[in-house]
């Protein structure tokens, strides 16, 4: 799917040490995800290569850009093991700082609605540590809506953070 100076592909093996540079910020230094432990790649490969066909992983490149050119990354992850959940899905959308701003969450994050569309999937689910306007804004021009906030559910960078829960029904 082509975008402003981006276009958006499946991510390869070759892509994992620009999707962990780019996830490693928010894993050590913010509060997007709950991980604190930074992935390496040739040591977490399995995070990418052992997925399913439904839990895709996308990237935007931009092929002007340094760095092998991943400015983002987007997938879409089981929400439980459990196998009646098996048609929720979890979104993660991270894009490289520098790059925020010019559409390139949304191009991802609609990518990934088009690929669910068709699989087994058929609710998205977005948890989203608060405050983290950018990321409310994004999910919901595409259409997630709240169902609720997980209060005090959370504890990193000495803050203790609330997560709202949004989805998106793909069946309805
Ligand atoms: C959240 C994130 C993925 C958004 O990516 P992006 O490429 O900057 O977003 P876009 O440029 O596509 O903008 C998407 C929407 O959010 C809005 N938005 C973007 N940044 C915003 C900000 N700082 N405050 C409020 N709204 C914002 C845009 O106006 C746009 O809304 P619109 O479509 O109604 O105009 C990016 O900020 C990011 O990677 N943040 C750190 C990781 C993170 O929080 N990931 C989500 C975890 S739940």
């Amino acid at each position: 799917m082509p975008g402003d100076g981006f276009e958006i592909r499946d991510a390869a093996l070759f892509d994992l040490p620009r999707i962990f540079a780019i996830y490693n910020r928010e894993v050590e230094g913010g509060i997007a995800t709950f991980d604190v432990e930074p992935r390496i790649a040739g040591v977490d490969d399995a995070w990418l290569t052992g997925r399913a066909p439904e839990h895709p992983v996308l990237v935007a490149v931009d092929p002007s850009g340094a760095d092998a050119g991943v400015i983002g990354w987007a997938s879409i992850g089981p929400w439980s093991p459990r196998g009646a959940y098996r048609r929720t899905g979890e979104v993660s959308v991270y894009v490289d700082a520098a790059a925020r701003g010019r559409g390139v969450g949304s191009a991802l994050l609609a990518a990934l609605i088009e690929r669910a569309s068709g699989t087994e999937i058929k609710v998205l689910l977005a948890r989203v540590a608060l405050p983290n306007p950018a990321s409310i804004a994004l999910h919901e021009s595409l259409g997630f809506r709240s169902f609720g906030t997980q209060r005090r559910c959370g504890e990193k960078l000495g803050q203790i953070l609330d997560v709202e829960l949004m989805d998106l029904h793909l069946d309805e």
